[in-house]
């Protein structure tokens, strides 16, 4: 008899059942059992819970804890709210998630490639004026950010026939992709960038990255999508590129405060593009399974995935 899996929800999330039926779906040999109905004496004996955007205090009524599961792939939040410990946080890695990202890059990327904003605010101005066509193959897509993500993302960008160029931490080396590494090397990639897309994870140092300085690299003309995390952009700057056309457009799916508050500036923008958060749902299904196949090897030999590096961030 294999003990009890806590799982661990926000009280405010409103999809926990959902994920509580899939998970159970992915898992029927195990008793996933949500915090509140979980005994006093499984709590002292859990190793480890499946998490989604758990509050700290219900994490300590785990005390012996080793490692939690999120369902999410961006964990920023959950890093910040655990603060300093010793608890391994495991993130999703779902190769359907990348693939769901990779197909919103490719789809709003060529929203801006082919003028899209442009036609529409024609045709509201009843305006017929078809613009200059540029060849994919003239365009350049710089990608923030060659992970899971990333790299899924400029495997569809080559096929759609773009430049691809990707930004990261440690050098990476990808067939038909310029890559570039480091602050040092940013503004390089920048300064050729037509369409910037931001895949980065939210930590101390990618916070406030994209900011007057950085932003001011990009040539005029350029535009921005930002599928990352809303932090990552100064919002003071981005507007302020905005405003006087330097930018072009920005495609924003993410914001510091979500749901986007009814009286920001950025609904209104006749340059940005304002997303629900959605270029990527997490696909239950998929990611129970992943989480499934996870603990079961943690059954099987005691092995837990690859965790968030605590002083990276991600
Ligand atoms: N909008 C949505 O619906 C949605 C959905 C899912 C995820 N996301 C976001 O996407 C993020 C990325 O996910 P992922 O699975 O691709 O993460 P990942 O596999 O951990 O990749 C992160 C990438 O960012 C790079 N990076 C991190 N910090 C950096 C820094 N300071 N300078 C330069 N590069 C840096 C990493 O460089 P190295 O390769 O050198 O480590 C890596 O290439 C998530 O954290 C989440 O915020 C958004």
């Amino acid at each position: 008899m294999t003990s009890p899996i806590p799982f661990v929800a926000n009280p405010h999330y409103r999809f926990a059942g959902e994920w509580l039926a899939a998970l159970r779906r992915e898992m029927p040999n195990e008793c996933i059992v949500p915090l509140n109905e979980l005994g006093a004496a499984a709590k002292p004996e859990s190793r480890f819970a499946i998490v989604i955007n758990p509050l700290p205090e219900d994490i300590r009524q785990l005390p012996r804890l080793e490692w939690v599961h999120s369902v999410w792939a961006g964990v920023e939040r959950l890093v910040a709210d655990l603060g300093k410990t010793d608890l391994k946080i495991v993130r999703l890695v779902d190769p359907q998630l990348a693939d769901t990202m990779a197909e919103a890059v490719l789809a709003w990327t060529m929203y801006l490639h082919r003028d899209m904003p442009e036609y529409a605010a024609q045709q509201r101005q009843r305006r017929w004026l078809a613009g200059d066509y540029v060849r994919a193959d003239n365009r350049t897509v710089s990608l923030l950010g060659m992970g899971t993500l990333g790299e899924a993302a400029a495997q569809r960008l080559l096929k759609a026939n773009f430049n691809v160029c990707g930004w990261s931490r440690t050098r990476k080396s990808l067939p038909g992709v310029e890559c570039f590494a480091g602050e040092n090397e940013l503004p390089a990639m920048l300064a050729k960038t037509d369409i910037l897309v931001c895949l980065l994870p939210l930590t101390a140092e990618t916070k406030g990255l994209l900011n007057a300085e950085k932003l001011a690299c990009l040539p005029p003309g350029a535009s921005f999508i930002n599928f990352g995390r809303g932090p990552i952009v100064c919002d003071e700057a981005l507007r302020a590129v905005l405003d006087d056309g330097r930018l072009k457009h920005a495609v924003l799916d993410v914001f510091n405060v979500e749901p986007l508050p009814a009286d920001s500036w950025q609904w209104a923008h006749p340059r940005i593009t304002v997303l629900p958060h959605c270029s990527a749902p997490t696909d239950r299904k998929t990611a129970s399974a992943i989480v499934a196949a996870n603990i079961r090897a943690y059954r099987e030999t005691g092995a837990t995935p690859a965790g968030v590096d605590p002083v990276r961030g991600y």
